[in-house]
């Protein structure tokens, strides 16, 4: 008969359970402190997952790990190492070939995103070489990227299409990220987000490109969604000036809502154009940048319960201003972190994201890590299953090969030495050596 539970982690020196009594989001004063199991001399700290994936116990190894031992399929020692959650990537554009390599050095020379976008390269140029590209291509290049970002210690992210923008190439993209979901290699879960209006497409006017989304690929998308032949969980829109405007956004928006997908889309980044305000009102679940953020729109996100996922990588790399992370937070706004993964923030490492989040930011490190974990979950809606170590929740975890947790945002780099195992549905998926 085989064992009733799957793994058996015991004598760990820290275990951050991140939240311990349900919450599902978090801001305010609560960001202060995270709930952490610090065991005394002599014990150590003890989880225990079952056969179903998800967490069964959570404690010291003095209240706990008696009952289980002689129970579990594996056990593993954590002496000396810590514990936190798989951690969230609530931002990613992991799907596209090419890269942009020519213009990092463009930038560098002085250009500035905005100006190389309008020049017909940046998104553009992205979309020509993804369109020509084979699905098989596109999968393998998409697969090489997630496990990139497991390995940093990712086990839920958001990917986004956003690179065909004409209505096959951008199911093609959602048909390699569905691919992920049902593939036995690839040991992370992906939320699937419609992003047709990432750019105008060349030869059509924003609202050319703005009917084509709603009368022609929103529907047809929808019926693959209802048929199960597609399966997209969130719409997104960059809404910036040259870009999708306001009314523009907002139509695509409500079409997206009404296919039943969550709102999570790209606001306030160059211009602020108050267009956080209607997110607000639609009851979007994210919004991504936020840079030039007004204090009406903090509070509008805070009164609806917006989650604002800030992107430290782009920032830094286009020396934008840094959004009003403390501010947020203090409003009662949820901050959630993505690394924003796309041809122009080449960046696939979470913990390089927290530490930019933490110097560049303002924020603690609990509130780093909170951002990399619950709150990122709540923006995609899955906080209830992901983002905390609770019992009921998935056996999602980072084992650190140090004692203390924040080794993982203080060291600058070099941190892929530090995940000793990432574990995904009490699983270890990556080890280190
Ligand atoms: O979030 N701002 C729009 N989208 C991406 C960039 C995509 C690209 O440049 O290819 C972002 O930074
Ligand atoms: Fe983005």
């Amino acid at each position: 008969m085989s064992a009733p539970y799957k793994l058996l982690i015991h004598s760990a020196n820290q275990i951050v359970q991140v939240v311990s009594n349900g919450e599902t989001a978090v801001s305010g004063q609560q960001t202060r402190n995270l709930s952490t199991i610090d065991p005394g001399p002599g014990d150590g700290g003890c989880i225990v997952i079952g056969r179903d994936g998800n967490i069964a116990a959570v404690g010291l190894n003095s209240d706990i790990k008696d009952a289980y031992m002689g129970k579990c399929e594996n056990v593993y020692d954590a002496t000396n190492q810590s514990i936190i959650p798989g951690l969230v990537d609530g931002h990613t554009h992991p799907v596209w070939a090419g890269d942009r390599v020519n213009e990092f050095a463009m930038k560098l020379a002085g250009a500035s995103y905005m100006e190389i976008h309008e020049a017909g390269g940046g998104i553009n140029y992205t979309v020509e070489q993804t369109r020509n590209c084979s699905e098989d291509h596109l999968y393998d290049l998409f697969k090489k990227r997630l496990y990139e970002l497991m390995r940093s210690g990712v086990t839920l992210a958001e990917c986004k299409s956003g690179y065909g923008l004409d209505f096959d190439t951008e199911e093609r993209m959602l048909r390699v990220i569905n691919r992920a979901t049902h593939d036995s290699e690839v040991k992370m879960d992906v939320s699937a987000t419609y992003c047709g209006a990432h750019a105008i497409p060349k030869g059509s006017t924003a609202e050319e490109a703005t009917r084509d989304i709603i009368d022609n690929q929103i529907p047809k998308l929808k019926a693959l969604c209802d048929s199960w032949e597609l399966h997209i969980d969130n719409i997104d829109v960059f809404c910036e000036k040259g870009v999708f405007d306001v009314t523009q956004s907002k139509g695509i928006l409500e079409a997206g809502m009404s296919a039943g997908w969550k709102l999570n889309f790209h606001a306030e980044e160059f211009n602020c154009l108050h267009s956080v305000e209607m997110g607000a009102q639609l009851k979007a679940s994210a919004m991504s940048h936020l840079e030039e953020i007004s204090d009406e729109g903090i509070q509008a996100m805070a009164e609806n319960g917006c989650v604002a996922t800030v992107l430290p990588s782009t920032a830094y790399l286009l020396h934008l201003k840094s959004p009003p992370v403390r501010k947020m937070i203090e409003s009662g706004v949820p901050v959630a972190l993505g690394t924003d993964f796309n041809p122009n923030a080449y960046c696939l490492s979470m913990p390089m994201i927290m530490n930019l989040a933490c110097v560049n930011y303002g924020m603690t490190m609990p509130q780093a890590l909170y951002a990399a974990t619950i709150n990122a979950a709540a923006s995609l809606g899955k906080s209830t299953t992901h983002g905390s170590i609770e019992v009921g929740k998935l056996g999602d975890l980072v084992v650190l090969d140090t004692t203390r947790w924040e080794h993982l945002i203080y060291r600058i780099a070099g941190t892929a030495d530090l995940v000793k195992h990432v574990i995904k549905s009490g699983e270890i998926v990556y080890s280190k050596d």
